[in-house]
């Protein structure tokens, strides 16, 4: 695929191209990583021309980006790639005007999908109409891609009257995050972990992603949406793939897509019958998030609602490498910390040698954590210094895996990575149709599991990991949440 010589933006003026998009093409044309004459034309309703949009997109800049980087030479540069285009995505009319400025015939483009999927449909209709979805044009496309699997067959099956699977870009944002591409570096760049990396050797799979916030003005969305199908349909099935998955032969879109879509069909079924055993959910009171007092999410909402806001999953992966491996997930709004780790729990020790000199061997971690900050650190036993004369002392101490070495490294935004390969036009850290399908199938019967099972959102406190029932699904297991 040709590199695009223009990014066409809808929703350009939206929270997302404000907070993210804008500031990521920002990073990475300051660092020169964009096309030399790339284009940058963004579209959506409102009324602006290029100077009122460059305002905008300035000021957007001015809220999310260090100052030290913001130098003027490269906030000009940056600004003089925008063009503004005004359209109401709903009539079919209005994309001449933007076929006209991006001249698809003659130059690759690459379309980012920043709106309500509400707009999809027409957007799509309306490019497809006036020659900018040809050969040339590749589409990127924002969750939520559906809300169960049949609108996301909608979803899907409309873009590919338009956009064949090669140039369709489905974006789950996580996986532009550093550590979760670290993820596969760690597995496969190495000899030493692969070979433990199964039942035989890990006892158990921890996925945790935390979050402090609330509601945070995404009323709407979220009560129609709740936490099983905002993170875990997309951001936490994709972190489950990707540590299940068996290595692909090549690092390429095709073979590692292929791994995981493996992973996903291998899912057990969570339904009807293990439902109320298998998942928990809860929703937020009244509570305090470091140390402020919040509201809890009916309050926040402004009616009731039995919309979860936390949910806890223990899930089994079946095929030979894990067999018998639980993998917990949870996630939640107003926990007591924004977090999200993966935590690879090994097996003890066959045989301690120390128990009669009063040392606990505890068993070997990893633990990769993605947010707030990046680390991988391996948890092994060491001796602490010392004589000894009273007992063996045995520490677990963790090994740091390279991230401090990394330390004078800008971390970029997860945006970043996944922008530059839209325009570059590398999917392999985009979402394949078969993926998304296979994750909303898993998804689907969790939620008539509830459903059957008449299953409510059970209540915590905000400023808390959830529902008692979240500890007890893996105390049963004889397993403790890392919090
Ligand atoms: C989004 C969800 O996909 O991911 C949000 O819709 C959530 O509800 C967000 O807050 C979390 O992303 P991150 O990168 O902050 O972990």
């Amino acid at each position: 695929m040709q590199p695009a010589q223009s990014l066409l933006l809808f929703g350009a003026t939206g929270d997302l191209a404000r907070r993210m998009l804008l500031p990521s093409l920002f990073g990475l044309d300051a660092d020169g990583l964009l096309p030399k004459g790339l284009r940058i034309v963004a579209t959506a309703r409102s009324a602006h021309d290029d100077a009122s949009f460059r305002a905008m997109a300035e000021a957007a800049l001015r809220q999310v980006v260090e100052a030290e980087r913001l130098k003027p030479e490269l906030v000009a540069r940056f600004l003089g790639r925008l063009r503004y285009v005004t359209l109401d995505a709903s009539d079919p009319a209005q994309f001449n005007a933007l076929a006209a400025v991006v001249d698809p015939a003659r130059q690759p483009v690459a379309i980012f999908l920043s709106t309500a999927p509400s707009l999809f449909r027409a957007t799509i209709a309306g490019l497809a109409a006036s020659g900018l979805a040809g050969e040339n044009a590749r589409l990127a496309l924002e969750k939520p891609l559906g809300s169960d699997l049949a609108s996301s067959r909608d979803i899907n099956d409309a873009v590919a009257e338009a956009f064949p699977e090669s140039r369709t870009f489905r974006i789950d944002h996580y996986l532009g995050k550093e550590t979760v591409q670290n993820l596969l570096a760690l597995r496969f760049g190495n000899l030493l972990l692969e070979p433990l990396w199964n039942a035989q050797y890990i006892e158990h799979i921890q996925l945790t992603v935390s979050e402090t916030v609330g509601l945070e003005g995404r009323i709407d969305y979220f009560d129609g949406t709740g936490s099983l199908r905002d993170m875990v349909q997309n951001h936490m099935l994709q972190l489950l793939a990707l540590v299940a998955m068996e290595p692909p032969a090549q690092f390429d879109a095709s073979a590692v897509r292929s791994e995981k879509v493996k992973v996903l069909r291998s899912l057990r079924r969570i339904g009807r019958d293990n439902a109320a055993t298998h998942s928990v959910i809860g929703q937020y009171r009244p509570g305090a998030v470091a140390g402020m007092p919040v509201s809890g999410y009916v309050e926040e909402l402004g009616r009731a609602s039995d919309t979860e806001t936390f949910v806890a999953i223990k899930a089994h992966v079946d095929n030979w490498r894990w067999k018998g491996v639980p993998f917990y997930m949870r996630t939640g709004k107003r926990m007591p910390s924004r977090q999200s780790e993966i935590l690879i729990q090994f097996r003890a020790v066959p045989h301690s040698i120390f128990a009669d000199r009063g040392a606990v061997v505890q068993p070997n971690k990893l633990v990769i954590r993605l947010q707030p900050e990046e680390t991988i650190r391996l948890l092994m036993m060491t001796k602490q210094p010392g004589l000894d004369r009273d007992g063996v002392r045995l520490r677990e101490v963790p090994l740091d895996l390279g991230t401090s070495a990394f330390a004078d490294i800008r971390r970029r935004i997860a945006y970043e990575r996944l922008l530059l390969d839209l325009v570059e036009g590398d999917p392999t850290l985009f979402v394949r149709r078969d993926e998304v399908e296979a994750q909303w199938e898993w998804i689907d019967a969790i939620r008539q599991g509830w459903a059957a099972n008449a299953m409510t959102p059970r209540p915590y406190a905000a400023g808390t990991w959830g529902p008692s029932a979240a500890i007890a699904l893996t105390e049963r297991d004889g397993v403790t949440w890392r919090d």
